[in-house]
């Protein structure tokens, strides 16, 4: 292919082509006469670019020196204005193409790269045509997998990379869109504070249909567990691999989260406007699995109401932090990450998605933690904690929707397990009475021990001593 033939003369990685797709040349496709830049919204510094020249040849003072993984085509950062973005030279019909999806995927709120312009109709100084470029926003302090990986991964933060890539993979599945070349060299890895995402950088093969089959989708998974395999066992015999990285393990790991992740969303897809017990049980499951959720999103849909559950991984103590930030509840990670569901569901319910989470956790705060936790009984506030007795108030009100078939409201479940689970779980004065009458029958040192005179060998007599008065009788 004639493009390709000049690229590897041009950028030594291209030289690695496999292959390309057969449908860049369309017979009858003619390049525009004048330089053409299709995009969203204009930026005139776009028009100051030496597009005349390759993009291998560009000047240096012009490129943006951040990491970039292995592609076959020529790839640059490039600084525009404020903005860097990142060009690669390819096909007309491929820019076209990827430039489309990269739309569609954005409308749909997936992660991917942004497209920004398609440019074509370059010709060098001679006039000769030049292949087009395809403009993306750089994404901000995302990494390419080569440059974590040959760091000194923790085994978790390698879990969590692949457990990313697997909420890519079943988001952009659940969107209906079939990658056809999944690997670890075409997702880009974003650390950001607590969370971890994976996001999509090379849509080329890519196709947004309305629903996929299992067949598609088993294709993505298959192809994305020989392509990890591959490129981290690149990555080993180039010494760049840490030594305990079980390469297969981590292939195999990406279809099992996968499989657990796809049946946990896909459970129950619709539900009633007094379900959200429903949503509840999906969102446990995914906590279980070592999911997080992201924020709930409830829509109205003809036949009910319809809630997105999106999941995401986030490093260990997320939850606290978050709920100590939002509420000044320092609590333990479960309590914490049970909490901020609770939180979610309040917001998605009360319609008030839009607002500022921390305005909606003081009014949380305000009409559903609080009152719950004044309610549980003196007696007991010895004993419980009120994150935890929330928790369970959680998990009561929980069973009792289940066993109803609908919600039911907060006050109704507090009553309840007040009077029938708290008291099973935590000591009454009466128990706390026998309990210590029980702990001190045991107890040698027993009132006969120094009452007792003559057993009294030391000669010491409290009869006879002036101070004893005042703690013996
Ligand atoms: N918008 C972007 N933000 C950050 N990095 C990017 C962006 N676009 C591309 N890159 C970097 O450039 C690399 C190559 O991009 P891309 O995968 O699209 O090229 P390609 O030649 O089509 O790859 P392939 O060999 O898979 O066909 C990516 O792995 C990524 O590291
Ligand atoms: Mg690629």
């Amino acid at each position: 292919m004639q493009a390709s033939m000049n690229l590897s003369q041009l950028d030594p990685r291209a030289g690695r082509a496999t292959s390309v797709l057969a449908e860049d040349e369309k017979p009858g496709a003619a390049e525009p006469e004048a330089l053409n830049i299709t995009a969203a919204s204009s930026n005139p510094k776009m028009f100051t670019l030496p597009w005349h020249k390759p993009l291998a040849t560009w000047p240096e003072d012009l490129l943006a020196n951040l990491p970039r993984g292995i592609s076959r085509h020529v790839v640059r950062f490039v600084h525009v204005g404020d903005e860097v973005y990142a060009m690669k030279e390819i096909t007309r019909q491929m820019a076209e193409r990827e430039y489309e999806i990269l739309r569609r995927l954005q409308k749909l709120e997936l992660p991917a790269v942004r497209p920004i312009a398609v440019v074509t109709g370059r010709h060098d100084a001679n006039g000769e045509p030049l292949e087009a470029i395809l403009v993306t926003k750089h994404l901000k302090f995302s990494l390419p997998y080569r440059a974590l990986f040959a760091r000194n991964l923790r085994p978790d933060t390698a879990e969590r990379l692949i457990d990313a890539l697997a909420v890519l993979l079943v988001r952009l599945h659940l969107a209906g869109f079939y990658w056809g070349d999944v690997s670890l060299s075409n997702v880009l890895f974003l650390r950001d504070a607590d969370a971890f995402s994976a996001f999509l950088v090379d849509a080329e093969t890519g196709d947004l249909q309305v629903n996929l089959t299992e067949g598609q989708r088993e294709y993505d998974i298959d192809l994305a567990r020989t392509n990890i395999i591959g490129e981290l066992m690149d990555l080993s015999s180039g010494k760049l691999l840490p030594g305990d990285v079980d390469e297969i393990e981590v292939g195999n790991r990406l279809v099992e989260r996968y499989h657990s992740l796809w049946s946990a969303l896909t459970d129950t897809d619709k539900f009633g406007p007094d379900e959200m017990w429903k949503i509840e049980k999906r969102v446990n499951k995914l906590n279980e699995l070592g999911f997080d959720v992201d924020e709930l999103e409830m829509k109205t849909e003809e036949g009910g109401k319809r809630v997105l559950v999106r999941p995401r991984v986030v490093d260990a103590g997320y939850a606290n932090r978050k709920l100590l930030r939002l509420t000044g509840l320092d609590v333990q990670e479960n309590q914490a990450r049970r909490l901020l569901n609770d939180l979610d569901a309040y917001r998605a319910s009360t319609w008030r998605e839009g607002e500022d989470l921390e305005i909606v956790a003081t009014d949380w705060m305000r009409e559903v933690f609080e009152p719950t936790v004044r309610s549980i009984p003196r007696e007991y506030r010895s004993q419980i904690e009120p994150a935890q007795f929330f928790h369970e108030v959680l998990d009561h009100r929980w069973f009792l929707a289940e066993k109803a078939g609908h919600d039911v409201p907060m006050s109704e479940a507090v009553t309840s397990f007040i009077k029938n689970v708290l008291p099973g779980q935590v000591l009454n004065k009466k128990d706390i009475d026998t309990l210590l009458e029980e702990a001190d029958s045991g107890v040698i040192d027993d009132e006969s021990t120094y009452y007792d005179n003559d057993a009294d060998d030391d000669g010491y007599n409290p009869d006879f001593d002036p101070d004893a008065a005042v703690w013996s009788h």
